[in-house]
């Protein structure tokens, strides 16, 4: 395995994964454990972030305390990336957005941009973006070109479920980049779907 990819194994993020897979999980059940393993994701993800020393006063004295160092941006990938920005704006709250909507063709498995907004501002990010779902890689490598022509230096991906064929094809372009996951399933079908995966994050998510 790459150096660079992290399997998070925290028991509650696995059950969560679990529901999420599970075809029986309804609408409701989805969007719950969707929130959660966003949430044991993104700990994880931020977990290698710089902090830097600052002087500060509290109500009662002057002391110093940490704050984070990072410029960051979060770039959910729509439209399945919105299931884990509440999880990315709770725990980074003062943090900017920037959006890519992307839609794989069903045929070519080809991801489509059809909306953009960024910040105006990203020289020297760091990006974390996420998207649940890491199939072909063809989604998060125009995801992570979007950002890093806008001048992010560091990627940081967030996907629940990641197969093998995606990994080696976001690696081998962006070996820099800090996959974090709560599995790598075994293959793509030819459908280019996750086997075992989940089916369809968005429809599932959204209800669709
Ligand atoms: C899904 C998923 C990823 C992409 C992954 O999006 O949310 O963005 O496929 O596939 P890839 O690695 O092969 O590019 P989809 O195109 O289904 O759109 P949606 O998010 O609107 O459901
Ligand atoms: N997108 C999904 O939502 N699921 C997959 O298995 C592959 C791409």
């Amino acid at each position: 395995m790459h150096s660079n990819v992290t399997v998070v194994t925290h028991p509650v993020l696995q059950h969560s994964l679990t529901l999420l897979r599970d075809a029986a999980s309804d609408t409701a059940a989805f969007r719950r454990h969707a929130a959660i393993a966003a949430s044991f994701l993104l700990i994880e993800a931020t977990r290698q972030l710089h902090t830097k020393s600052v002087q500060i006063n509290t109500p009662l004295t002057g002391t110093t305390g940490d704050q984070l160092e990072e410029r960051l941006v979060i770039v959910p990938v729509l439209r399945a990336g919105l299931a884990l920005l509440p999880a990315a704006q709770t725990l980074l709250p003062d943090v900017p957005v920037g959006f890519l909507g992307l839609e794989r063709d069903e045929h070519t498995a080809v991801a489509r941009e059809y909306y953009h907004k960024f910040p105006n501002e990203l020289s020297d990010y760091t990006a974390i973006i996420l998207d649940p779902m890491l199939a072909t890689g063809g989604s998060l490598q125009e995801t992570i070109h979007a950002v890093m022509k806008r001048g992010c230096n560091q990627i940081i991906l967030v996907c629940v479920v990641a197969a093998p064929e995606g990994i080696e094809r976001v690696m081998a372009t962006h070996p820099d980049a800090q996959l974090f996951t709560a599995s790598i399933d075994s293959h793509l079908d030819e459908r280019k779907f996750i086997v075992p995966g989940l089916g369809d994050f968005g429809d599932r998510y959204f209800g669709t």
